[in-house]
């Protein structure tokens, strides 16, 4: 089976069930200052399993091109990606645990469907601690559909237990899902999640809880449904092959990789390589797939619509550690061409483009910032090779060295580290990061974990801001203002916009005073659900390439006597302008040609 008839299976059978199809997002989050990637299907959909009304309605379901960089130490194995497309279902305080048990059954092992080996799968559900009872309700289900007891493991927090994805937010028990990818002979009886073979395939998280900022469980006033199913791994599974780089999803990546090192991917006997006059041996599959997910995972962050290019901050952070990683493994297998890395990002492309034709609308900028990026660190990777190999142990300012000198990010440098056995100081490194103000907020706030805003009001207030602004500019300066791109912090917001010529202190005085007029005037902000076209005649301005198939809400501040601002957005905002406190501009300045960028806060 192929990954598009999965994917397209996945949707059918949940339309089937009464579910809207939903677009991918952005790989780079809306208005959520706390992570900086999409991590999961559910992501983006927070604010609907907190309560706001879903254009497509209370279910829905997609294909989420995802990023999680906290697997990226486990990628190298056979099942983890930094780069993974998810299949996920939702249920917004609509059905809750037996019809999604009970679905996810029918899809795996249907004929109609997947038609899985009833045989060779198991299940585990939360056992319960202080926090929250045994899931004693997904166990029941579970024992009527069939499954054997001795199949159904019980197991704590770690394990059967998601969210919230940062400090506080929608979080629940959750039951998954395991495939026995072994010999279908020698199934055992009974599960146990620690063998390699039972493979985690699902994943219904059953989000009944809010987590509150001092860390008690809320139940929620709506019970959700969240589903996940990585198409990868599932891909594998149907397909009986042991290994996720083995399926058609990294096929042809591989090839690639072979033919630039001139090596087999998958060979049992580890390879055999010379160094320093001494007989090594290396598995050259870690090495395959660590390039192969890199370079796929930089070519989606970079091919997003919102795509970001290398650099030293934030995601193009992660852009860079990703490539420049994967040329120091490609010298490892010995490629010597040089620019290999834009080939690679080319299959990605070609094999991807009809699934995420984003892609192809980018192609140029990805191959040029590879190239570049390649270009950049192929000239110091050798150079800083032999600098660290002079090295008995490393400190924190010589990582940091090898960071502003070479380039080597520090993730690498530990990485190197480890491989020869010796210890890196990361205080130390972290200290003279903050010296170096414009280097990585990422690598030093330790970002990559990922998380939900915890300062969900703040973030809601700003959003609202943002919109008070956007109309406030277009009144004062006139309506070739567009938005060119917004960035939400719990602390400000930044948003870019159409035009010309730098603001004179009148003109932001004028836009200040006139938010600042709204805001004490205490309008109420509302919103509809309405087709695109409706919204465009409306005047409503914003995105309008239809983000939930047909229907968009418009955001509507003031009421129609008083509109002051109507726009496409997918929300949160705040009840009323009243709730904003004073507005007021931080910074004017330049973003691009023809483009500025203002940062405003609220007191
Ligand atoms: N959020 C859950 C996960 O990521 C299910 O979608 O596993």
């Amino acid at each position: 089976m192929k990954a598009k008839e999965i994917r397209q299976k996945y949707l059918d059978f949940f339309k089937s069930k009464g579910h809207t199809i939903i677009p991918s997002e952005s790989l780079i989050p809306e208005n959520d200052p706390t992570v900086l990637f999409t991590t999961a299907g559910m992501h983006p959909l927070v604010p609907y399993l907190m309560g706001e009304e879903h254009p497509g309605g209370n279910r829905v379901t997609n294909a989420q091109k995802c990023i999680r960089t906290s697997d990226i130490d486990e990628v190298g194995d056979t099942t983890h990606h930094t780069f993974f497309e998810m299949l996920g279902n939702w249920s917004f305080g609509d059905y809750f645990k037996k019809e999604a048990i009970e679905w996810s059954w029918e899809f795996l092992t249907s004929s109609e469907w997947l038609g899985l080996d009833k045989n060779r799968l198991a299940c585990s559900v939360f056992e319960g601690d202080d926090n929250a009872p045994f899931d004693s309700e997904a166990f029941e289900i579970w024992k009527n559909l069939g499954m054997p007891e001795k199949r159904i493991a019980r197991l704590g927090k770690k394990e059967n237990w998601w969210g919230p994805a940062g400090e506080t937010g929608p979080c629940g028990p959750d039951t998954e899902m395991f495939y026995w990818v072994g010999d279908p002979n020698k199934v055992p009886d009974s599960f146990n999640d620690d063998h390699d073979s039972w493979v985690e395939i699902w994943n219904d998280v059953f989000m009944q809880y809010n987590k509150t900022k001092d860390g008690n469980f809320e139940p929620l006033a709506q019970q959700n449904v969240d589903t996940g199913m990585g198409l990868e791994r599932i891909l594998a599974v149907i397909n009986g092959v042991d290994d996720n780089y083995k399926t058609e999803l990294f096929a042809n990546i591989i090839k690639k990789i072979e033919e630039l090192s001139n090596l087999k991917y998958g060979d049992d006997a580890d390879d055999e390589y010379i160094k320093n006059g001494k007989r090594c041996w290396v598995n050259t599959r870690k090495q395959f797939r660590i390039i192969a997910d890199h370079i796929k995972a930089a070519a989606f962050i970079m091919g997003d619509n919102k795509g970001v290019a290398p650099s030293n901050t934030d995601q193009g952070y992660i852009v860079r550690r990703l490539i420049r990683r994967a040329i120091r493994y490609g010298k490892q297998l010995g490629i010597t061409k040089e620019l290999w890395t834009k080939e690679i990002a080319q299959i990605v492309i070609s094999d991807y483009k009809e699934a995420y034709p984003e892609l192809e609308q980018n192609y140029v900028f990805i191959l040029n910032e590879i190239n570049k990026e390649e270009k950049k660190f192929s000239k110091t990777l050798e150079k800083g090779l032999k600098e660290f190999e002079k090295k008995g142990n490393i400190n924190g300012k010589e990582a940091f060295d090898l960071y502003q000198t070479y380039g080597f990010p520090i993730e690498m440098t530990k990485e190197l580290a480890e491989e020869k056995g010796i210890e890196i100081d990361e205080k130390e490194f972290k200290k003279e990061l903050k010296k170096h103000q414009e280097l990585s907020r990422t690598a030093s706030a330790g970002k990559f974990k990922g998380g939900l805003a915890d300062s969900g009001e703040e973030t809601a207030k700003l959003h609202t801001a943002t919109h008070l602004l956007n109309a406030a500019l277009r009144k004062i300066l006139g309506n070739h203002v567009y938005q060119k791109g917004s960035n939400i912090t719990a602390k400000r917001l930044r948003f870019d916009f159409t035009h010309n010529e730098k603001l004179t202190v009148e003109e932001k005085q004028k836009v200040e005073e006139l938010v600042n007029e709204v805001i004490q005037k205490d309008l109420p902000i509302n919103f509809e659900e309405v087709t695109v076209d409706e919204a465009k005649e409306k005047g409503a301005i914003g995105v309008f390439d239809a983000k939930y198939g047909d229907k968009v809400k418009v955001y509507k501040i003031g009421s129609d006597k008083n509109l002051f601002s109507m726009e496409i957005c997918g929300g949160p905002h705040v009840n009323s302008t009243g709730e904003l406190g004073e507005f007021k501009i931080k910074k004017e300045q330049s973003s691009s040609a023809g483009v500025r960028r203002i940062k405003a806060v609220l007191k």
